[in-house]
């Protein structure tokens, strides 16, 4: 872990806004995993990280889909992929496998953004961010980033 900082998100236009600088450090083969409870505001920092990859689409909860694929642009300008998994409601491995669960870990032309990622047990990409949201309790939130690499990577 090389990074580590911690910032207060009072409200949810604020969440979008910092999903949407995010984003502006995201390339392609990124991978980033969002912990927090129901309600924390995962799907709401998804859609500001889908506003600063200039998604056009409405980006909603793929609760039922498990993932929703939506064409964007990164900061330079180029084509990237936004992949939005939620694995919140995962029941089994095979339905992990189903999905192709492994080629989200290494997204070679898009970024990964993973709401529950915790239901896919140890299966952890070799380097991701990691948002942790809670609640706070004046009732916006905290968004802690860590920046992870596992172990036997080099940088
Ligand atoms: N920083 C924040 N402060 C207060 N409310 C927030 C914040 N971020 C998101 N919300 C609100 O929390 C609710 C749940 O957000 P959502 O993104 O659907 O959560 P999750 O995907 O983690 O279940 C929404 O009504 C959203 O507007
Ligand atoms: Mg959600």
């Amino acid at each position: 872990m090389t990074d580590d900082d911690v910032v207060a998100i009072r409200d949810h236009d604020g969440m979008v806004d910092y999903g949407r600088k995010f984003a502006k450090d995201l390339r392609a083969g990124d991978v980033v995993l969002l912990h927090g409870d129901l309600g924390a505001g995962k799907t709401t920092l998804t859609q500001g990280i889908a506003a600063g990859l200039h998604v056009g689409e409405v980006i909603q909860s793929p609760t039922f889909a498990i993932v929703a694929e939506h064409d964007g642009t990164d900061a330079e300008g180029a084509p990237i992929c936004l992949y939005h998994l939620d694995l919140y409601r995962l029941a089994t491995r095979e339905e992990l496998d189903g999905v192709g669960y492994e080629q989200y870990l290494e997204p070679v032309d898009g970024i990964s953004v993973i709401e529950w990622p915790e239901r896919a047990g140890a299966c952890l990409p070799d380097r991701f961010w990691l948002l942790r949201i809670e609640y706070s309790p004046a009732g916006g939130r905290t968004v802690r980033r860590e920046w992870h690499v596992q172990r036997n990577q080099s940088s």
